[in-house]
């Protein structure tokens, strides 16, 4: 795969995404929402890969929709076509990976960035991580997630106050408002995500996917609902030879050697 705006790699069952327009801090533009859209089906369809990982490197993740490149579309640009860059191409993409998918954040995740990383399954913090929705200080609004996503996650006081102030929480008011699942030296940043990712692709596949499917479930149906899936799916495991190698496993107090059947 080639790409201008974004590099790929694969290492370990774990497929890689680092946004790479370092001038422009990762802003996110037509070319690269395009980009990583294609780069995540790409993964999803790739089966020597397990766990993703969207990162944005070690300074900055991104700082937003490339505001030089928005600042002329009209109203009619953008609902004619969805807001293309945003909808289409990259959110869908993430959105549908069944695939679990971890964001790692060193630096700005701002605007569509922020969007970005919270798309993502999980955040990965590096202590350096700044996470904002200052759209409101150039007279648009989130529109990619941030007043939906940011407020699942963290609540309503606080993703109000944040929308409506444009105010930045660093990496340590993230993981307490619940945004993020732990915080790592920026320095350690790639590995810890790489370590976390690897860990997940060496687990049986269907069994992560059936797992990410659940606590999806959790944040989008009521709780009998959720438990009764939680249930099936469950059950729906003891299906696979993985399970029973698993627990053989345990048993005979080995490693499993999962086949991802
Ligand atoms: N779009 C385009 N270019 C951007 C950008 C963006 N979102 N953010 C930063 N850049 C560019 C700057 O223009 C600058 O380029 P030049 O050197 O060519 O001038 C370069 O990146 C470095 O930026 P700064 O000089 O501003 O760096 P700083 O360290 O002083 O400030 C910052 C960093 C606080 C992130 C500041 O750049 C900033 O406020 N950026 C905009 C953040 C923002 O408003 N994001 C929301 C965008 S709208 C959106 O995302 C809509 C949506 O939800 C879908």
């Amino acid at each position: 795969m080639n790409f201008e705006t974004i590099q790929v790699e694969v290492n370990q069952g774990v497929g890689i995404i680092t946004l790479n327009r370092p001038k422009a801090m990762n802003a996110l533009n037509v070319t690269l929402t395009r980009e990583v859209g294609e780069a995540v089906d790409a993964f999803e369809r790739d089966d020597n890969v397990g766990c993703m990982i969207i990162t944005g490197g070690e300074q900055v993740f991104a700082a937003g929709a490339d505001i030089k490149e928005m600042k002329d579309q009209n109203f009619v640009d953008l609902y004619s076509r969805d807001f293309p860059y945003i909808q289409r191409d990259c959110w869908r993409a993430i959105d549908d990976a069944r695939k679990p998918i971890i964001a790692a954040v060193a630096g700005f995740a701002l605007g569509g960035g922020c969007e970005m990383a919270m798309a993502c399954d999980f955040i990965i913090a590096a202590d350096s991580a700044k996470f904002g929705q200052p759209e409101i200080g150039i007279g648009t609004m989130p529109g990619a997630g941030g007043t939906q996503r940011l407020t699942k996650a963290v609540g309503k006081a606080k993703a109000m106050e944040l929308c409506l102030t444009g105010r930045m929480m660093d990496a340590e008011e993230a993981e307490k408002a619940g945004l993020v699942s732990r915080i790592v030296p920026a320095a350690e940043l790639a590995e810890q995500a790489f370590k976390t990712a690897r860990k997940i692709a060496g687990h049986s596949r269907p069994v992560v996917m059936l797992v990410k499917e659940a606590v999806n479930m959790a944040v989008d149906a009521d709780l009998q609902d959720g438990l009764k899936f939680e249930r099936r799916t469950f059950e729906a495991t003891f299906a696979f030879e993985d399970c029973k190698e698993g627990m053989a496993a345990f048993a005979e107090k080995r490693k499993p050697e999962f086949k991802h059947c």
